[in-house]
């Protein structure tokens, strides 16, 4: 009798020494150790973007992750500890995605790599279909130079767009003039045939894009100039007051400059100051006020450029 209320007071013993140990243990562990990580891997994964910029996957990561969040990577977060303690904070993908200083929510797939896109990306290294062709295009309502119904041409919208351009130039004194909106890839893959036979593939390269890879092939894009550079394309143009007043208004109509001077390395292409672009006001404003590339807007830092 007595042994066994021995027996069970040890036993009660070794449970008490046991439930606190455990005790113990869990108060070493940082409550919100696995919160607290979650920025640092975020960091860590845009790294890895960075070195490979044609991962289309890692594309994907850059979209969600901004330029400025690269730089100081969820900063805010970081510092307010209520953040990290919350772990819907940092697990919410849409809390990144919708900081205010994100350049655009533009999806990748839906917005940058769909032809149909009005921010759709075509270069070099991404080529539209070779049958694609937009479903809206219209005959543009402003002074035309060529004679080919064709490159007359664009989408509805953009059409429209540079209508209420041209006349805005127009009151203030500027007449512009359209020259070569639409192309289709079968016309698009004679003219870079045709300027390989004149000037070289090596030159023509430079100016000229490849069947698919243009961007008047989205009806998106047309080529401006003036009577005081004889209706043609010439890099003379930027000096014209046409040329100069189409720079720096288009955006106010959702045009950009496409290739801008200095920017080969990134466009793949020589300064075209005739070659506007239309991807609507909101986001051509930004590309203008922050004077980027079509790809460094939408693809950021990781475009690898040429
Ligand atoms: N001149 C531009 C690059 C084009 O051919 O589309
Ligand atoms: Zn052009």
């Amino acid at each position: 009798m007595r042994n066994k209320f021995i027996i069970r007071a040890l036993v009660l013993v070794l449970a008490i020494m046991l439930s606190l140990t455990a005790c113990s243990r869990g108060t070493d562990n940082p409550p919100n150790q696995d919160e607290t990580e979650n920025p640092v891997d975020i960091g860590s994964e845009k790294g890895n973007e960075q070195e490979d910029p044609i991962d289309e996957e890692d594309l994907n990561k850059d979209d969600e992750i901004t330029e400025d969040e690269q730089e100081d990577p969820l900063e805010d977060d970081i510092d307010n500890e209520d953040d990290i303690d919350n772990e819907d904070d940092i697990d919410n993908e849409d809390d990144i995605d919708n900081e205010d200083d994100n350049l655009h929510d533009l999806d990748l797939e839906e917005d940058i790599f769909n032809p149909a896109s009005l921010t759709v990306l075509a270069n070099k290294e991404y080529s539209l279909g070779s049958d694609y062709t937009p479903e809206d295009l219209v005959t543009v309502q402003v002074p035309t130079v060529l004679e080919n119904p064709e490159v007359k041409q664009l989408r509805k919208v953009a059409a429209d767009a540079l209508k209420e351009m041209f006349e805005a130039a127009k009151e203030e004194g500027i007449i512009l003039h359209a020259r070569s909106g639409y192309r289709s890839y079968r016309t698009q893959e004679q003219l870079f045939k045709n300027n390989v036979a004149k000037h070289g593939e090596e030159a023509a390269n430079k100016f000229s894009a490849r069947a698919g890879q243009s961007e008047h092939q989205t009806g998106l894009a047309m080529d401006i100039t003036s009577e005081s550079v004889n209706l043609k394309l010439t890099e003379s143009f930027e000096d014209t007051k046409e040329g100069k007043w189409a720079a720096e208004n288009a955006h106010r109509f959702g045009f950009i400059l496409r290739y801008p001077k200095d920017k080969t390395h990134i466009t793949g292409y020589i300064y075209e100051p005739w070659h506007f672009r239309y991807v609507g006001v909101e986001h051509a404003t930004k590309i203008y006020e922050l004077g980027l590339t079509l790809e460094e807007y939408l693809l950021g830092d990781i475009y690898a450029g040429y």
